[in-house]
């Protein structure tokens, strides 16, 4: 890096001047890196032998980690160092036919992408071939599920005859859950404070910025370790001619994001003033009540030396929450806003106060980071089962046959109308006699005035999350050649269709 100090162009980004030319300029993460160089060297070997471990023959690698620490950067550069040559695709960028983004490789650079990985005079078993690696970065960005995007990019790591390097911010984002499988998992962590700051330190050094040493701790801890934005502020500083101190950073120089503020208010090292703390939850006071709800229980507590003080900590922040909600409520109700900042005071700074430490993580894979709140999730499906539920309980009712009431619908009939819906589909029998039951399946549904959708949302509503067979979806359980037939006969013989 110390080579490119001498460049002079304000117009140039200093995350692109001090970007790291080689490995050894990289802050932190060295046994990913590690990881990464092996994998990587390893794979035409792996290849040719699959005697490998499971793991190692996975011809795809999934970098994650939070932004800005590197991880784009460190793929490119371990590329160029194995002599690698590289396709680099952005695939939240990348457009499929329907120009929608969230198409990610569909369409038009799917193509693309296949033929580049499948290609034998770019793969590296070819006499004349040169080493070539995919870089598919921001893969959390790709439309999940089925839509093209992750699915493809599946099909094309199964094809490939090149390594392929995903990136993504969100390794348990529910869309990477496929993939994953598909990939040697890698994430990156945050580098360190110290190594930060020394990094930091080092530029600014270099450009005669007057800033103080612990405005760059400041300027670090603001921003979360995010080496990417923390250059982009010192550059900002360089413009001015001015001192820089730490107060500076206080004074909410970087807009702090719902996750930064949230890590903040839960930090175990004692955080400024109570004004600080509230202003933090007014930067995000719709989110941050949502998010202090959900992580609380998690946090193991700085003060606490054994497991009861624990559960006293964890308590009296229950106890905060619930009043936080009767605020809300009222708030809601009276709209009287200038309840807000005892509200916020409450709901967030006083349990977020009570419990701060580190965060207690208790399956082996969870993430260490405070989740998101699981409410906005379920408020989402709530109100789509209440549209399905509504549909299905008009077509029940046109039917005349019944005059219970939508509640009554969804508590007495709905799970027993499923069974009777789906019960006859899944029969054992073989040679054409599986199709048997389909006759009485659409009998009920022309009683009731059901489509084929009502068919599918009825399973929708009424099924519930969990493992073991009293979970289990009956629609997995019916043979396709039943379904399909099944499908066709609605069609034809069902007097309202979708
Ligand atoms: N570990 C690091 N060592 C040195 N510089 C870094 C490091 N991490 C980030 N930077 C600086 O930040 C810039 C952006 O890094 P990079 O694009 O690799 O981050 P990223 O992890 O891919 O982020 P995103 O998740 O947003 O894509 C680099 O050009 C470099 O200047
Ligand atoms: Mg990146």
């Amino acid at each position: 890096m110390h080579a490119y100090y001498g460049i002079e162009n304000s117009a140039n980004l200093w995350t692109d001047k001090f970007s790291p030319r080689v490995l050894a300029d990289l802050v932190g993460n060295s046994s990913a890196i590690a990881t990464l160089r092996t994998w990587l060297s390893n794979w035409p070997g792996n290849q040719a032998t699959g005697k490998a471990s499971k793991v190692s023959t996975r011809k795809a690698i999934l970098i994650s980690g939070a932004p800005g620490i590197g991880k784009t950067t460190s793929a490119i550069l371990i590329c160029r160092e194995l002599g690698f040559q590289t396709m680099n695709v952005n695939a939240s960028d990348s457009r499929g036919k329907t120009g929608a983004v969230s198409d990610g490789i569909a369409g038009t650079l799917a193509s693309t992408v296949r033929e580049f990985v499948t290609n034998r005079n770019i793969g590296i078993d070819g006499l004349r071939s040169t080493k070539t690696a995919l870089i598919m970065d921001e893969v959390d960005g790709m439309a999940g599920g089925d839509r093209g995007g992750i699915s493809e990019l599946i099909e094309v790591i199964k094809h490939t005859r090149i390594p392929i390097i995903c990136i993504c911010n969100d390794r348990y984002s529910q869309k990477l859950k496929t993939l994953a499988n598909y990939c040697v998992d890698l994430p990156f962590q945050r580098p360190n404070k110290l190594q930060l700051r020394k990094y930091l330190n080092q530029i600014v050094a270099s450009q005669r910025l007057d800033v103080d040493s612990d405005a760059v701790d400041a300027l670090i801890e603001a921003n979360n370790n995010d080496l990417r934005s923390s250059i982009n502020q010192l550059q900002l500083w360089g413009m001015s001619s001015k001192h820089h101190g730490r107060n500076e950073i206080s004074k909410k120089d970087v807009a702090t994001s719902v996750f930064q503020a949230i890590d903040v208010l839960f930090r175990p090292s004692p955080l400024k003033t109570l004004d600080e703390r509230l202003n933090l939850v007014f930067q995000h006071s719709d989110m941050i009540p949502l998010f202090v709800q959900e992580n609380y229980a998690c946090m193991r507590p700085r003060d606490s030396t054994n497991e009861l003080q624990r559960i006293v900590h964890v308590a009296a922040a229950s106890s905060r929450v619930a009043e936080g909600d009767v605020f809300a409520t009222t708030i809601n109700k009276t709209q009287n806003w200038t309840m807000m900042p005892p509200a916020n005071i409450v709901s967030c700074v006083l349990p977020t106060s009570a419990v701060r430490g580190s965060r207690e993580t208790f399956g082996q894979a969870e993430r260490h980071t405070h989740r998101f709140p699981s409410l906005l999730g379920k408020l989402s499906s709530k109100s789509k089962s209440q549209r399905l539920l509504s549909e299905l309980y008009q077509h029940f009712r046109s039917s005349g046959r019944s005059c219970s009431t939508q509640l009554e619908f969804c508590l007495w009939y709905a799970s027993l109308t499923k069974r009777l819906l789906t019960r006859p589909l899944f029969s054992q029998a073989r040679g054409g006699k599986e199709l048997d039951g389909i006759p009485d399946v659409l009998n009920l549904m022309q009683t009731y005035n059901f489509t084929r959708g009502d068919w599918a949302n009825i399973q929708e509503i009424t099924g519930l999350s969990g493992k073991g067979p009293t979970f289990e979806n009956p629609n997995t359980q019916i043979p396709t050649n039943v379904k399909s037939t099944f499908t066709r006969s609605c069609k034809r013989e069902l007097q309202f269709s979708d």
